[in-house]
């Protein structure tokens, strides 16, 4: 059972919620353990087809929890350098999850919470999200985020605002490329979000994982001979496979592929 967040699955649709609203959702060492085991349990799971990723409370993630900063910053090199990797290693899972993922953004989501949004494939927000990459303003640096922040908003806006450490709105955030949709409040938030939810369930399962696995291969690799041929080797395996009959076959039969529930 879990202390720092609530799970649930519900019609093919996993949920975690980050449940630490009197910390702002703020993680430490235990709360990183247990959404590293929930990713890992959902992304297991063939019920769930897609995963949430929200928040209880006014804010949706104010990152790092700073009075566990302090505390790893007293333990040994050995033990300081383990905690930084669990962190890091929880963005991965989250990152690449074989299941699309879609961040449901309340409310300010600073440091760490903002790599979180960047994890995700989809992310929606309500107007009074903000966001902030405070670390700096705290002498540190935004380093396990970066891989996720740079690739959801680009390294010229990773340099303002890793930078600057201002704080910036959701218009912001959706015009960089942060957030995907911005809506007025907590019930357009979950309209927003189940109709994304709706769209991502029509899809073939496995190819929205091989989907993943195709934009972390050809992202950022100049368009070289073996990222040419890596591409066709993709949809040859994909076509022939059992999913890709079906879906194929579904289409020109005029009716709904069998991952879709019928009636
Ligand atoms: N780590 C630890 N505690 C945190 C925290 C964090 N990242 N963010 C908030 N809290 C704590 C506050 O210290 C406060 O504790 P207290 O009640 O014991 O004083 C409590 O949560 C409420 O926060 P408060 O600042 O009073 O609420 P607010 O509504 O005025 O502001 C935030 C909310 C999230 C905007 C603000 O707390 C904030 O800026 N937090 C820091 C976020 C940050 O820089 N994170 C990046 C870390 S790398």
């Amino acid at each position: 059972m879990y202390n720092n967040i609530l799970t649930e699955i519900d019609i093919g649709v996993g949920i975690i919620t980050l449940n630490r609203p009197e910390r702002h959702n703020a993680f430490d060492d235990a709360l990183i353990g247990e959404l590293s085991a929930a990713i890992d349990l959902m992304a297991a799971e063939p019920a769930v087809r897609v995963l949430v990723i929200s928040s209880t409370g006014k804010s949706f993630c104010a990152g790092a929890d700073l009075n566990w900063m302090k505390r790893a910053a007293a333990y040994s090199a050995d033990e300081n350098l383990r905690d930084s990797r669990a962190l890091a290693e929880m963005l991965r899972k989250l990152a690449q999850c074989p299941k699309p993922t879609v961040a449901r953004v309340q409310g300010p989501a600073y440091g760490g919470g903002v790599g979180l949004v960047a994890c995700c494939d989809v992310a929606i927000g309500t107007f009074d999200a903000e966001f902030s990459l405070t670390e700096v303003k705290l002498g540190l640096i935004p380093a396990v985020i970066s891989p996720h922040v740079i690739a959801a908003i680009g390294e010229r806006y990773a340099r303002r605002y890793m930078l600057t450490a201002e704080r910036f709105s959701a218009a912001e955030a959706y015009r960089i490329g942060l957030l995907h949709e911005m809506v007025a409040d907590d019930e357009g938030l979950d309209e927003a979000v189940g109709e994304i939810v709706e769209a991502l369930l029509k899809n073939g399962p496995r190819a929205m994982a091989e989907c993943k696995a195709l934009i972390s291969a050809v992202a950022w690799k100049p368009l070289a001979p073996d990222v040419i041929e890596d591409t066709a080797q993709r949809i040859t395996r994909l076509r022939a496979s059992t999913e890709g009959r079906e879906g194929m076959n579904a289409f020109l039969e005029k009716r709904k592929p069998n991952w879709i529930a019928q009636g």
